[in-house]
Protein backbone atom coordinates (compact mmCIF):
# COMPACT_ATOMS: atom_id res chain seq x y z
CA UNK A 1 0.00 0.00 0.00
CA UNK A 2 1.65 3.22 -0.75
CA UNK A 3 1.78 6.38 1.44
CA UNK A 4 3.30 9.70 1.99
CA UNK A 5 6.46 9.44 0.15
CA UNK A 6 5.34 7.08 -2.30
CA UNK A 7 3.02 9.96 -3.30
CA UNK A 8 5.45 12.33 -3.52
CA UNK A 9 5.59 13.86 -7.22
CA UNK A 10 8.46 13.00 -9.33
CA UNK A 11 8.46 16.69 -11.18
CA UNK A 12 5.70 18.63 -9.49
CA UNK A 13 6.98 21.15 -6.84
CA UNK A 14 5.91 19.98 -3.44
CA UNK A 15 7.27 21.59 -0.17
CA UNK A 16 9.54 18.77 1.79
CA UNK A 17 7.41 19.30 4.55
CA UNK A 18 4.19 20.56 5.58
CA UNK A 19 1.37 22.67 4.32
CA UNK A 20 1.26 24.39 0.68
CA UNK A 21 -1.30 26.04 -0.89
CA UNK A 22 -1.64 29.29 -3.67
CA UNK A 23 1.51 29.94 -5.78
CA UNK A 24 2.45 33.41 -5.01
CA UNK A 25 5.03 36.57 -5.90
CA UNK A 26 6.13 34.66 -9.18
CA UNK A 27 8.37 36.55 -11.02
CA UNK A 28 11.24 35.89 -13.39
CA UNK A 29 14.87 37.49 -12.65
CA UNK A 30 18.72 36.77 -13.49
CA UNK A 31 17.58 33.17 -15.03
CA UNK A 32 15.70 32.26 -12.08
CA UNK A 33 11.76 31.43 -12.51
CA UNK A 34 10.89 32.11 -8.32
CA UNK A 35 8.34 30.55 -6.79
CA UNK A 36 6.42 31.51 -3.52
CA UNK A 37 3.90 29.87 -1.94
CA UNK A 38 1.25 29.86 1.19
CA UNK A 39 2.95 27.82 3.40
CA UNK A 40 2.17 26.81 7.03
CA UNK A 41 5.37 25.23 8.16
CA UNK A 42 4.38 23.60 11.53
CA UNK A 43 1.58 21.17 9.72
CA UNK A 44 0.25 19.28 7.28
CA UNK A 45 -3.11 21.84 7.45
CA UNK A 46 -4.14 25.18 6.58
CA UNK A 47 -2.62 27.31 9.44
CA UNK A 48 -1.17 31.01 9.64
CA UNK A 49 -0.05 31.92 6.21
CA UNK A 50 3.92 32.65 5.11
CA UNK A 51 5.24 32.60 1.90
CA UNK A 52 7.51 29.76 1.11
CA UNK A 53 9.33 30.19 -1.54
CA UNK A 54 11.32 28.06 -4.37
CA UNK A 55 14.14 28.77 -7.32
CA UNK A 56 13.98 26.86 -10.37
CA UNK A 57 16.02 27.92 -13.95
CA UNK A 58 13.65 26.12 -15.99
CA UNK A 59 10.08 25.58 -14.43
CA UNK A 60 10.22 22.03 -13.52
CA UNK A 61 12.99 21.14 -11.14
CA UNK A 62 12.77 23.18 -7.92
CA UNK A 63 14.95 24.02 -5.35
CA UNK A 64 13.12 24.77 -2.33
CA UNK A 65 14.38 28.08 -0.30
CA UNK A 66 13.97 29.26 3.51
CA UNK A 67 11.09 30.83 4.39
CA UNK A 68 10.44 34.08 2.62
CA UNK A 69 7.74 36.38 4.50
CA UNK A 70 6.54 35.62 7.83
CA UNK A 71 3.84 36.78 9.78
CA UNK A 72 3.65 39.63 12.12
CA UNK A 73 0.93 41.31 14.45
CA UNK A 74 -0.85 43.04 11.71
CA UNK A 75 -1.89 39.12 10.55
CA UNK A 76 -1.06 36.45 8.30
CA UNK A 77 0.62 36.82 4.94
CA UNK A 78 -2.30 36.10 2.50
CA UNK A 79 -1.92 35.85 -1.39
CA UNK A 80 -0.02 38.42 -3.14
CA UNK A 81 2.62 38.72 -6.08
CA UNK A 82 5.74 39.96 -6.92
CA UNK A 83 7.06 42.76 -9.80
CA UNK A 84 10.64 43.98 -10.58
CA UNK A 85 11.03 47.57 -10.10
CA UNK A 86 13.42 47.82 -12.75
CA UNK A 87 13.43 51.59 -13.22
CA UNK A 88 13.08 52.09 -8.58
CA UNK A 89 9.31 54.02 -9.59
CA UNK A 90 9.45 52.68 -5.52
CA UNK A 91 12.44 54.06 -4.65
CA UNK A 92 13.18 51.41 -2.61
CA UNK A 93 16.48 50.09 -4.71
CA UNK A 94 19.93 50.79 -3.13
CA UNK A 95 23.57 51.10 -4.52
CA UNK A 96 21.91 50.28 -7.80
CA UNK A 97 20.12 46.83 -6.68
CA UNK A 98 16.73 46.34 -8.43
CA UNK A 99 14.21 46.27 -5.61
CA UNK A 100 11.72 43.31 -6.06
CA UNK A 101 8.51 44.11 -5.07
CA UNK A 102 5.96 42.32 -3.23
CA UNK A 103 2.19 43.14 -2.80
CA UNK A 104 0.18 40.53 -0.08
CA UNK A 105 -2.81 40.73 2.01
CA UNK A 106 -2.99 40.85 5.43
CA UNK A 107 -5.48 38.96 7.00
CA UNK A 108 -5.87 39.90 10.41
CA UNK A 109 -7.09 36.62 12.59
CA UNK A 110 -7.73 38.99 15.74
CA UNK A 111 -10.13 41.09 13.66
CA UNK A 112 -11.95 37.95 12.01
CA UNK A 113 -12.38 36.72 15.49
CA UNK A 114 -14.34 39.35 16.61
CA UNK A 115 -16.50 39.66 13.66
CA UNK A 116 -15.11 42.32 12.14
CA UNK A 117 -15.35 42.70 8.44
CA UNK A 118 -12.44 44.95 7.99
CA UNK A 119 -9.93 42.29 8.56
CA UNK A 120 -7.81 42.05 5.32
CA UNK A 121 -5.95 44.84 3.72
CA UNK A 122 -2.96 44.93 1.03
CA UNK A 123 0.77 45.56 1.90
CA UNK A 124 4.12 45.77 0.58
CA UNK A 125 7.56 44.10 0.95
CA UNK A 126 11.15 44.73 -0.98
CA UNK A 127 13.82 42.36 -1.29
CA UNK A 128 17.06 43.46 -2.70
CA UNK A 129 18.64 39.92 -2.82
CA UNK A 130 16.63 38.48 -5.79
CA UNK A 131 13.62 37.33 -3.17
CA UNK A 132 15.85 35.54 -0.28
CA UNK A 133 15.60 38.41 2.22
CA UNK A 134 11.99 40.56 2.66
CA UNK A 135 11.80 44.04 4.35
CA UNK A 136 8.50 44.96 4.50
CA UNK A 137 7.29 48.69 4.08
CA UNK A 138 6.98 50.44 7.17
CA UNK A 139 3.54 52.54 6.34
CA UNK A 140 1.77 49.21 5.73
CA UNK A 141 -0.98 48.43 4.35
CA UNK A 142 -0.83 50.77 1.46
CA UNK A 143 -4.82 49.77 0.67
CA UNK A 144 -6.91 49.94 3.79
CA UNK A 145 -10.08 47.71 4.25
CA UNK A 146 -13.23 49.82 2.41
CA UNK A 147 -15.24 47.69 4.68
CA UNK A 148 -15.47 44.33 2.38
CA UNK A 149 -15.14 40.98 4.15
CA UNK A 150 -13.21 39.26 1.43
CA UNK A 151 -10.71 41.92 0.24
CA UNK A 152 -7.19 40.09 -1.17
CA UNK A 153 -4.93 38.34 -3.57
CA UNK A 154 -3.48 41.60 -4.85
CA UNK A 155 -1.56 41.21 -8.17
CA UNK A 156 0.49 43.36 -9.62
CA UNK A 157 1.51 44.19 -13.55
CA UNK A 158 3.33 46.82 -15.40
CA UNK A 159 1.19 47.82 -18.04
CA UNK A 160 3.06 49.03 -20.67
CA UNK A 161 0.59 50.13 -22.69
CA UNK A 162 -0.78 52.65 -20.41
CA UNK A 163 2.62 53.31 -18.32
CA UNK A 164 1.55 52.50 -15.21
CA UNK A 165 1.20 49.24 -12.22
CA UNK A 166 -1.71 47.83 -11.96
CA UNK A 167 -3.35 45.83 -9.73
CA UNK A 168 -6.25 43.82 -9.70
CA UNK A 169 -7.96 42.51 -6.07
CA UNK A 170 -10.48 40.10 -5.10
CA UNK A 171 -13.41 41.59 -3.60
CA UNK A 172 -15.86 38.60 -2.75
CA UNK A 173 -17.68 38.74 -6.01
CA UNK A 174 -15.68 41.07 -7.77
CA UNK A 175 -12.71 42.00 -9.18
CA UNK A 176 -11.77 45.51 -8.16
CA UNK A 177 -8.89 47.10 -10.72
CA UNK A 178 -6.22 49.94 -9.09
CA UNK A 179 -3.21 51.71 -11.08
CA UNK A 180 -0.24 52.81 -9.01
CA UNK A 181 3.00 55.10 -10.06
CA UNK A 182 5.69 53.59 -7.43
CA UNK A 183 3.67 50.35 -6.24
CA UNK A 184 2.99 52.90 -3.08
CA UNK A 185 0.09 54.85 -3.45
CA UNK A 186 -2.80 52.87 -5.45
CA UNK A 187 -5.52 54.27 -7.44
CA UNK A 188 -9.02 52.57 -7.62
CA UNK A 189 -10.39 52.61 -11.05
CA UNK A 190 -12.51 50.55 -11.68
CA UNK A 191 -14.72 46.98 -10.76
CA UNK A 192 -15.85 44.03 -12.54
CA UNK A 193 -17.69 40.62 -12.34
CA UNK A 194 -21.60 41.74 -11.41
CA UNK A 195 -24.02 39.48 -12.71
CA UNK A 196 -21.21 38.19 -15.12
CA UNK A 197 -19.63 34.64 -14.87
CA UNK A 198 -19.51 31.48 -12.08
CA UNK A 199 -20.52 33.15 -9.01
CA UNK A 200 -20.92 29.97 -6.74
CA UNK A 201 -18.60 31.13 -4.11
CA UNK A 202 -16.25 33.94 -3.14
CA UNK A 203 -13.70 35.53 -6.08
CA UNK A 204 -10.15 35.04 -4.93
CA UNK A 205 -6.44 35.16 -6.20
CA UNK A 206 -7.20 36.90 -10.00
CA UNK A 207 -4.45 38.02 -12.80
CA UNK A 208 -4.88 40.46 -15.36
CA UNK A 209 -2.84 40.84 -18.32
CA UNK A 210 -1.96 42.02 -21.86
CA UNK A 211 -2.13 39.14 -25.09
CA UNK A 212 -0.79 39.07 -28.62
CA UNK A 213 -3.88 37.05 -30.61
CA UNK A 214 -2.08 34.12 -31.51
CA UNK A 215 -0.54 34.49 -35.67
CA UNK A 216 -1.54 38.22 -35.35
CA UNK A 217 -0.76 41.52 -33.93
CA UNK A 218 -4.13 42.25 -32.47
CA UNK A 219 -3.78 42.52 -28.18
CA UNK A 220 -6.74 41.63 -25.89
CA UNK A 221 -6.73 41.86 -22.09
CA UNK A 222 -6.70 38.65 -20.25
CA UNK A 223 -8.52 38.37 -16.56
CA UNK A 224 -8.37 35.00 -14.76
CA UNK A 225 -10.81 34.84 -11.41
CA UNK A 226 -10.51 32.06 -9.54
CA UNK A 227 -13.61 30.94 -7.13
CA UNK A 228 -14.49 28.84 -4.09
CA UNK A 229 -16.86 27.02 -4.03
CA UNK A 230 -18.51 27.28 -7.60
CA UNK A 231 -15.91 25.85 -10.01
CA UNK A 232 -16.32 23.62 -13.11
CA UNK A 233 -16.63 19.99 -11.36
CA UNK A 234 -17.60 21.53 -7.62
CA UNK A 235 -14.83 23.23 -4.83
CA UNK A 236 -11.99 25.66 -6.27
CA UNK A 237 -11.81 26.49 -9.98
CA UNK A 238 -10.37 28.84 -12.15
CA UNK A 239 -12.09 31.52 -15.08
CA UNK A 240 -11.17 33.53 -17.23
CA UNK A 241 -12.94 36.67 -19.42
CA UNK A 242 -11.21 38.01 -22.28
CA UNK A 243 -11.62 42.19 -23.42
CA UNK A 244 -10.24 45.70 -23.57
CA UNK A 245 -8.43 47.71 -21.29
CA UNK A 246 -8.63 51.35 -21.71
CA UNK A 247 -6.02 52.06 -18.61
CA UNK A 248 -8.48 51.78 -16.09
CA UNK A 249 -11.55 49.93 -16.79
CA UNK A 250 -11.95 46.20 -18.09
CA UNK A 251 -14.74 45.75 -20.82
CA UNK A 252 -15.19 42.20 -21.57
CA UNK A 253 -15.72 41.53 -25.73
CA UNK A 254 -18.61 40.76 -26.83
CA UNK A 255 -18.88 36.71 -26.95
CA UNK A 256 -18.30 37.00 -23.14
CA UNK A 257 -20.55 40.14 -22.27
CA UNK A 258 -23.57 38.18 -20.99
CA UNK A 259 -22.03 35.06 -19.61
CA UNK A 260 -23.69 33.19 -17.06
CA UNK A 261 -22.72 30.78 -14.29
CA UNK A 262 -22.20 27.77 -16.89
CA UNK A 263 -19.85 29.23 -18.95
CA UNK A 264 -17.38 27.16 -20.76
CA UNK A 265 -14.15 29.58 -20.17
CA UNK A 266 -12.26 27.65 -17.79
CA UNK A 267 -8.33 27.57 -18.00
CA UNK A 268 -8.72 23.85 -16.10
CA UNK A 269 -11.72 22.04 -16.30
CA UNK A 270 -10.47 19.22 -14.04
CA UNK A 271 -11.12 19.61 -9.75
CA UNK A 272 -7.10 20.24 -9.34
CA UNK A 273 -6.16 23.53 -10.95
CA UNK A 274 -6.83 26.35 -8.37
CA UNK A 275 -5.43 29.89 -7.95
CA UNK A 276 -3.01 29.75 -10.51
CA UNK A 277 -1.26 33.14 -12.05
CA UNK A 278 1.29 33.92 -14.50
CA UNK A 279 4.79 34.83 -13.80
CA UNK A 280 5.81 38.56 -13.81
CA UNK A 281 9.16 39.69 -15.92
CA UNK A 282 9.45 37.20 -18.39
CA UNK A 283 11.59 38.68 -21.04
CA UNK A 284 9.66 40.63 -23.92
CA UNK A 285 11.63 38.81 -26.99
CA UNK A 286 10.28 35.76 -25.75
CA UNK A 287 6.96 36.85 -24.68
CA UNK A 288 5.67 34.09 -23.43
CA UNK A 289 2.48 33.94 -20.62
CA UNK A 290 3.53 30.85 -18.08
CA UNK A 291 1.08 29.99 -15.67
CA UNK A 292 1.23 27.54 -12.73
CA UNK A 293 -1.69 26.78 -10.16
CA UNK A 294 -2.05 24.82 -7.22
CA UNK A 295 -2.71 21.13 -7.51
CA UNK A 296 -5.29 20.43 -5.55
CA UNK A 297 -9.16 21.40 -4.59
CA UNK A 298 -10.55 22.89 -0.99
CA UNK A 299 -13.02 20.51 -1.01
CA UNK A 300 -10.52 17.85 0.37
CA UNK A 301 -7.30 19.50 0.06
CA UNK A 302 -6.31 19.06 4.01
CA UNK A 303 -7.80 15.57 3.58
CA UNK A 304 -5.59 13.80 1.08
CA UNK A 305 -3.93 10.34 2.24
CA UNK A 306 0.08 12.14 2.56
CA UNK A 307 1.41 13.19 6.35
CA UNK A 308 5.20 14.85 5.79
CA UNK A 309 3.77 16.90 2.90
CA UNK A 310 0.03 18.04 1.73
CA UNK A 311 -0.23 19.90 -2.17
CA UNK A 312 1.63 19.79 -5.31
CA UNK A 313 1.74 22.79 -8.00
CA UNK A 314 0.79 21.66 -11.71
CA UNK A 315 3.24 21.52 -14.22
CA UNK A 316 4.13 25.20 -15.42
CA UNK A 317 2.34 26.11 -18.88
CA UNK A 318 2.24 28.13 -21.49
CA UNK A 319 -0.80 30.14 -22.14
CA UNK A 320 -1.98 31.09 -25.66
CA UNK A 321 -4.78 33.53 -26.83
CA UNK A 322 -6.68 32.08 -29.56
CA UNK A 323 -9.50 33.21 -32.27
CA UNK A 324 -11.33 30.22 -33.61
CA UNK A 325 -14.60 30.49 -35.72
CA UNK A 326 -14.65 34.39 -34.66
CA UNK A 327 -14.32 33.59 -30.90
CA UNK A 328 -11.91 33.90 -28.13
CA UNK A 329 -10.35 31.13 -26.09
CA UNK A 330 -7.49 30.83 -23.83
CA UNK A 331 -5.56 27.59 -24.61
CA UNK A 332 -2.28 25.93 -22.72
CA UNK A 333 0.46 23.26 -22.65
CA UNK A 334 2.82 21.85 -20.64
CA UNK A 335 5.74 24.91 -21.09
CA UNK A 336 8.32 23.64 -23.09
CA UNK A 337 11.07 23.15 -20.96
CA UNK A 338 9.48 20.20 -19.95
CA UNK A 339 10.53 17.89 -23.49
CA UNK A 340 14.16 18.27 -22.12
CA UNK A 341 13.24 15.48 -19.72
CA UNK A 342 12.71 12.85 -22.03
CA UNK A 343 14.45 9.96 -22.34
CA UNK A 344 13.37 6.62 -23.21
CA UNK A 345 10.83 7.16 -26.07
CA UNK A 346 8.27 4.39 -27.44
CA UNK A 347 5.93 5.09 -30.66
CA UNK A 348 3.57 3.09 -32.73
CA UNK A 349 1.22 4.36 -35.71
CA UNK A 350 -2.15 2.99 -36.73
CA UNK A 351 -2.77 0.83 -33.52
CA UNK A 352 -6.06 -0.87 -34.37
CA UNK A 353 -8.67 -1.08 -31.47
CA UNK A 354 -11.15 -3.48 -30.87
CA UNK A 355 -12.18 -4.05 -27.64
CA UNK A 356 -9.99 -3.09 -24.01
CA UNK A 357 -6.15 -2.91 -25.60
CA UNK A 358 -3.18 -2.30 -23.66
CA UNK A 359 -1.08 0.18 -25.41
CA UNK A 360 1.65 1.02 -22.45
CA UNK A 361 3.15 -1.25 -19.55
CA UNK A 362 5.96 -0.27 -17.07
CA UNK A 363 8.54 -2.10 -19.75
CA UNK A 364 7.66 -0.06 -22.27
CA UNK A 365 7.63 3.23 -20.09
CA UNK A 366 7.25 3.78 -16.13
CA UNK A 367 3.73 5.67 -16.09
CA UNK A 368 5.01 7.10 -12.59
CA UNK A 369 6.95 10.06 -14.37
CA UNK A 370 5.54 9.73 -18.62
CA UNK A 371 4.38 12.13 -21.28
CA UNK A 372 1.92 10.20 -23.62
CA UNK A 373 1.00 12.18 -26.77
CA UNK A 374 -2.00 10.39 -29.03
CA UNK A 375 -3.74 11.22 -32.06
CA UNK A 376 -7.14 9.73 -33.50
CA UNK A 377 -8.92 10.92 -36.42
CA UNK A 378 -12.30 10.24 -37.99
CA UNK A 379 -13.93 10.65 -34.57
CA UNK A 380 -16.80 8.27 -34.59
CA UNK A 381 -19.84 8.42 -32.22
CA UNK A 382 -18.68 6.95 -29.09
CA UNK A 383 -16.91 7.09 -26.20
CA UNK A 384 -13.14 7.06 -26.61
CA UNK A 385 -12.08 5.64 -23.09
CA UNK A 386 -8.52 5.06 -21.56
CA UNK A 387 -8.04 3.03 -18.29
CA UNK A 388 -4.63 3.70 -16.11
CA UNK A 389 -4.87 0.58 -13.80
CA UNK A 390 -2.35 -1.63 -11.50
CA UNK A 391 -2.03 -4.99 -10.06
CA UNK A 392 -4.34 -4.41 -7.50
CA UNK A 393 -6.99 -3.01 -9.67
CA UNK A 394 -7.23 0.44 -8.99
CA UNK A 395 -8.03 2.39 -12.23
CA UNK A 396 -8.39 6.09 -13.65
CA UNK A 397 -10.57 6.32 -16.35
CA UNK A 398 -10.50 8.90 -18.75
CA UNK A 399 -11.74 10.24 -22.07
CA UNK A 400 -13.77 11.26 -24.64
CA UNK A 401 -17.15 11.21 -25.54
CA UNK A 402 -18.13 12.35 -29.03
CA UNK A 403 -21.81 11.74 -28.62
CA UNK A 404 -21.51 14.54 -26.29
CA UNK A 405 -18.67 16.78 -27.03
CA UNK A 406 -17.49 16.18 -23.39
CA UNK A 407 -14.12 14.54 -22.31
CA UNK A 408 -14.10 13.01 -18.25
CA UNK A 409 -12.19 11.85 -15.70
CA UNK A 410 -13.56 9.31 -13.58
CA UNK A 411 -11.75 8.79 -10.24
CA UNK A 412 -14.57 5.99 -8.52
CA UNK A 413 -11.63 3.07 -8.15
CA UNK A 414 -8.43 4.94 -8.06
CA UNK A 415 -7.61 3.72 -4.83
CA UNK A 416 -7.89 5.55 -2.01
CA UNK A 417 -10.78 7.83 -2.24
CA UNK A 418 -12.28 7.64 1.04
CA UNK A 419 -10.44 10.18 2.95
CA UNK A 420 -13.44 12.51 1.17
CA UNK A 421 -16.80 11.97 0.02
CA UNK A 422 -16.18 14.83 -2.28
CA UNK A 423 -13.34 13.09 -3.66
CA UNK A 424 -14.36 10.61 -6.50
CA UNK A 425 -18.18 10.82 -6.00
CA UNK A 426 -18.95 12.60 -8.96
CA UNK A 427 -17.17 12.06 -12.62
CA UNK A 428 -15.64 15.43 -13.77
CA UNK A 429 -16.63 16.42 -16.82
CA UNK A 430 -15.35 19.10 -19.60
CA UNK A 431 -16.87 20.54 -23.03
CA UNK A 432 -14.83 20.14 -26.51
CA UNK A 433 -14.16 23.71 -27.81
CA UNK A 434 -12.50 22.20 -30.97
CA UNK A 435 -14.80 20.90 -33.35
CA UNK A 436 -11.97 19.05 -35.55
CA UNK A 437 -12.79 15.39 -36.55
CA UNK A 438 -8.99 14.08 -35.05
CA UNK A 439 -8.80 14.52 -31.40
CA UNK A 440 -4.93 14.72 -30.72
CA UNK A 441 -4.07 14.96 -26.40
CA UNK A 442 -0.94 15.08 -24.57
CA UNK A 443 -1.56 13.27 -20.81
CA UNK A 444 1.09 14.40 -18.44
CA UNK A 445 1.46 11.57 -15.99
CA UNK A 446 3.54 11.74 -12.23
CA UNK A 447 3.03 9.70 -9.22
CA UNK A 448 -0.10 11.35 -7.76
CA UNK A 449 -1.55 13.55 -10.83
CA UNK A 450 -3.03 13.72 -14.34
CA UNK A 451 -2.99 16.50 -16.66
CA UNK A 452 -4.65 16.02 -20.18
CA UNK A 453 -4.36 18.73 -23.16
CA UNK A 454 -6.76 17.96 -25.46
CA UNK A 455 -6.62 19.28 -28.72
CA UNK A 456 -3.55 21.62 -28.41
CA UNK A 457 -4.45 22.49 -24.79
CA UNK A 458 -8.36 23.79 -25.75
CA UNK A 459 -10.01 21.54 -23.23
CA UNK A 460 -7.46 21.11 -20.22
CA UNK A 461 -8.28 18.58 -17.18
CA UNK A 462 -6.03 18.04 -13.81
CA UNK A 463 -6.61 16.01 -11.49
CA UNK A 464 -4.68 13.92 -8.36
CA UNK A 465 -5.47 10.30 -7.22
CA UNK A 466 -3.93 8.39 -4.84
CA UNK A 467 -3.87 4.61 -5.50
CA UNK A 468 -2.70 1.81 -3.59
CA UNK A 469 0.33 0.50 -5.96
CA UNK A 470 2.40 2.48 -8.65
CA UNK A 471 0.52 2.10 -12.17
CA UNK A 472 0.91 -0.56 -14.63
CA UNK A 473 -0.46 -0.13 -17.41
CA UNK A 474 -2.43 2.16 -19.78
CA UNK A 475 -5.09 0.88 -22.33
CA UNK A 476 -7.87 1.94 -24.22
CA UNK A 477 -11.21 0.93 -26.03
CA UNK A 478 -13.92 2.61 -27.35
CA UNK A 479 -17.44 1.76 -26.15
CA UNK A 480 -18.88 0.03 -29.19
CA UNK A 481 -16.65 0.29 -31.95
CA UNK A 482 -13.53 -0.79 -32.89
CA UNK A 483 -10.96 2.04 -34.34
CA UNK A 484 -7.65 3.33 -35.55
CA UNK A 485 -4.95 4.86 -32.77
CA UNK A 486 -3.37 6.84 -35.76
CA UNK A 487 -0.62 7.89 -33.22
CA UNK A 488 1.00 6.99 -29.71
CA UNK A 489 4.47 8.45 -28.76
CA UNK A 490 5.14 7.86 -25.18
CA UNK A 491 8.45 9.22 -23.07
CA UNK A 492 9.97 8.41 -20.05
CA UNK A 493 10.69 11.96 -17.99
CA UNK A 494 13.84 11.45 -15.74
CA UNK A 495 14.75 13.56 -13.31
CA UNK A 496 17.74 13.26 -10.91
C1 LIG B 1 -7.14 30.87 -2.09
C2 LIG B 1 -7.00 31.59 -0.77
C3 LIG B 1 -6.71 33.06 -1.00
C4 LIG B 1 -6.03 33.46 0.28
C5 LIG B 1 -5.23 32.23 0.60
C6 LIG B 1 -5.07 31.98 2.07
O1 LIG B 1 -6.86 29.51 -2.03
O2 LIG B 1 -8.17 31.41 -0.01
O3 LIG B 1 -7.85 33.82 -1.30
O4 LIG B 1 -5.24 34.60 0.13
O5 LIG B 1 -5.90 31.13 0.00
O6 LIG B 1 -4.17 30.94 2.30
Amino acid sequence: IQKDEDFRPNFHFTPKNNWMNDPNGMFYFNGYFHLFFQYYPDDNVWGPMHWGHAISSDMISWKEQPIAIYPDEKGYIFSGSAVVDKNNTSGFGKDGKTPIVAMFTYHDPKGEEKGAIDYQSQAIAYSLDEGQTWTKYEANPVIENPGIKDFRDPKVTWDGIHQQWIMVLAAQDKTLFYTSKDLKNWTRQSEFGEGIGAHGGVWECPDFFPMYVEGTDEVKWVLIQSLNPGGYNGGSGTQYFIGDFDGKKFTPVEQMSNLDSNHPYWIDFGKDNYAGVTWANIPEENGRTLFLGWMSNWEYAQKVPTETWRSAMTVARELKLEKMDGKYLISSVPVKELQSYRSKKYKDQNVQIDGLTKIIDAEKIALSSAEIRFEISDLQKTTYQFKLSNLVGDELLFGYDHSNNEFFINRSKVGQTDFSKEFASEISTAPRISTANNLDGTIIIDRTSIELFFDEGKTVMTEIFFPNRPWETLSVQSMDVPFTLNEIEAYQLTFN
